[in-house]
């Protein structure tokens, strides 16, 4: 495994890797969800590069690009155990250097959820992710499902800007009590951690009620408020139904659905979110 800080260095690498190449961007901090897509690559394609950076430009002023958790020596072992060929590191500089000044922007899906809450997140997101296909230059990408929002996004960027690769979205993986792993998870004192099964709790039940036949969708964004609201340490930034595609706010639940939240557990803001198929 070759662990790569410059971009010019990246690019060289790259050429001799065996076609088709998988790639799996991330920020870090890793845990079996991200190791998750680490091995469909593996599985998939004769050469893999997975990408560490916690990308400033995704964060609001507010937020905690700051403290987002760091390990980089766990994160080398765990990758260097599912045989990655290459982690690519780069530093903010690197990726971010005086005088940059082009920004890759998908709009009105990147409107609503997530991008409501979190004013210029997606652009940054989909700026990095652009720039890193264009260093990487892989076969396939893949995404988690955790961040459904952001594999929809991505998977606009791609088909509106005609790139060459294949975007491959995996399910969530979770805890055994249902919450949705995440490098911010490390954020909760344990109390918090109990109360965080509420969201996946929550989305469970809107599952059952809608394969009961409810599809009235304002329903069942009340049913999510209400047991949400009885963990006390819980406080919600919204709870949606919408189509899967354009991210509209439902009336009638239609399939496919997605049903999301983003929900906050003392200072730590979660997301998570179901599939109704
Ligand atoms: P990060 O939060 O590190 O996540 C990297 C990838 O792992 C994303 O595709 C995310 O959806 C996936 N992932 C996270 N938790 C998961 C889980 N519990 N199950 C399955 N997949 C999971 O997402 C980002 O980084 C950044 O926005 C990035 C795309 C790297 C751009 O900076």
């Amino acid at each position: 495994m070759k662990v790569i800080k410059t971009i010019a260095e990246m690019k060289q690498l790259r050429k001799n890797l065996a076609e088709p190449v998988g790639f799996v961007p991330t920020m870090g901090y890793l845990h079996e969800g991200h190791l998750s897509l680490v091995r469909q690559a593996r599985a998939d394609n004769p050469s893999v590069v997975v990408s560490i950076f916690v990308n400033p430009t995704q964060f609001g002023p507010h937020e905690d690009f700051e403290r987002y958790p760091r390990d980089t020596q766990r994160d080398l072992a765990l990758l260097e155990k599912e045989r990655t060929d290459i982690v690519f590191m780069p530093s903010a500089a690197e990726m971010y250097p005086a005088g940059f000044n082009t920004w890759v922007e998908v709009s009105k899906i990147t409107q609503r959820l997530e991008g409501a809450c979190r004013p210029g997140h997606f652009r940054g997101v989909t700026t990095v992710v652009a720039k890193l296909f264009n260093i990487v230059q892989p076969a396939r990408a893949y995404f988690g499902q955790k961040d459904a929002q952001q594999a929809i996004v991505i998977r606009r960027m791609v088909a509106d800007l005609n790139m060459n690769l294949e975007i491959i979205t995996l399910p969530t993986v979770r805890e055994p009590d249902g919450l949705a792993m995440s490098s911010r998870n490390t954020y909760l004192n344990p109390e918090e951690r109990r109360a965080a099964a509420v969201l996946y709790q929550a989305l469970s039940t809107v599952k059952r009620l809608y394969f009961q036949g409810e599809r009235n969708a304002a329903y069942l964004r009340q049913h999510m408020t209400t047991i949400i609201h009885k963990q006390p340490q819980a406080s919600i930034d919204y709870v949606s139904i919408a189509n899967h595609e354009t991210l509209e706010e439902l009336d009638t639940v239609t399939p496919p659905a997605l049903v999301s939240l983003a929900v906050r557990i003392g200072k730590t803001r979660l997301i998570d979110n179901i599939v109704l198929e």
